[in-house]
């Protein structure tokens, strides 16, 4: 897994040669992917927002009423393509007759994918589906590109891929700053707090890597809501609340509100939250700042896991699940 995080910024820099397909235009796009494959599709919103384009994410079984209406065009993305909530959005999209496009490494997506002609951009296979994000998502921007709902992510991938780069180099601050946060949190379940528009998606990200690579329970949060009900729940137990580690995730386009009220925040819960650390992004373009964070947090991620002396490759309580609904279906 080290070496798959250290790799990220490669899959951002070849995102930039990735090969589309002649897509017609889209109005909006409904991203349909769970897990490690729907994240990029909440990358991808936010990133789109930004051109005023607007992406929306599902990520459950079906797809929601509205579309029926709206008729987006449908993005699928599932890295193995055998995903059931994800194969059931699109069957409802065939149903509706939506336009969709597949970002798959084939599976059973990509059998539905010939037999209904949709096309498919196809990332490398091998990886495990959270280790591919820089090829789901570059494929997602880059597919956003030719429907015509942003500009090209060109320049923006490759100073991701720079900035990614120097965090992940061996023996670099990227993973000395990991080290040091993974030591603080080795014996904490851990909150993230993220806030509305760049850091919320990567918030999530940073608690689906310390489920998923560091084994450990996690959840993430997002100002301005935590303050409307999170922060009650700190006065709780003190005894809980000393086996837990808020990090915090900070970018310059957060708002002086947002500040405001992180401050605040701090101080009104200070006697109650064994507060850890905040990490700032790095990086120029809004693409680049987030995958600066989200590197941050792979890396914290694996760090745990080498703390605790587990690989954080494997995922079997995921392979348990999927073999049990296979079975049972
Ligand atoms: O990280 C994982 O392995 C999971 O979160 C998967 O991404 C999730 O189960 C969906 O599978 P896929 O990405 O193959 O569609």
């Amino acid at each position: 897994m080290r070496s798959m995080v250290a790799g990220l910024g490669g899959q951002v820099r070849a995102a930039t040669g990735v090969r589309v397909p002649d897509l017609s235009p889209a109005g909006e796009l409904l991203v349909v992917g769970m897990g490690g494959s729907g994240i990029g599709g909440d990358y991808l919103a936010h990133l789109a927002s930004l051109h005023g384009a607007r992406v929306a994410g599902h990520k459950s079984y079906g797809l929601p009423g509205w579309v029926a209406s709206a008729r987006p065009t449908v993005l699928a993305v599932s890295y193995s393509g055998n995903t059931e909530e994800t194969l059931s959005a699109v069957d409802a999209a065939a149903d509706l007759g939506l336009p969709v496009i597949v970002v798959t490494t084939g599976g059973a997506i990509g059998d539905r994918a010939g037999a209904h002609g949709w096309p498919v951009v196809a990332v490398p296979a091998g990886l495990q589906p959270r280790a591919a994000l820089g090829h789901l998502l570059g494929a997602a921007l880059m597919i956003s590109t030719a429907v015509g709902l942003v500009p090209s992510p060109v320049p923006d991938l490759e100073e991701a891929a720079d900035v990614v780069d120097s965090l992940t180099a061996s023996g670099g601050a990227g993973w000395a700053l990991a080290g040091d946060l993974a030591g603080s949190l080795a014996s904490r379940a851990v909150i993230v707090y993220g806030s509305t528009g760049l850091t919320a998606p990567v918030a999530q990200r940073w608690k689906t890597q310390i489920n998923e690579n560091g084994k450990r329970p996690a959840w993430f949060s997002v100002f301005p809501e935590l303050d409307h009900n999170e922060i009650v729940g700190w006065s709780a137990d003190r005894g809980l609340n000393g086996r837990l580690g808020v990090v915090t995730l900070v970018d310059r386009d957060d708002g002086a509100d947002v500040a405001r009220r992180r401050t605040i925040t701090r101080e009104v819960t200070a006697n109650d939250v064994d507060w850890i650390g905040e990490v700032h992004s790095q990086g120029d373009s809004a693409l680049a700042r987030m995958m600066s964070l989200t590197a941050i947090g792979d890396m914290v991620s694996v760090a745990l896991a080498e703390v605790a002396g587990i690989d954080p490759v494997p995922v079997a309580p995921i392979e348990d699940l999927k073999n049990r609904l296979r079975e049972e279906s």
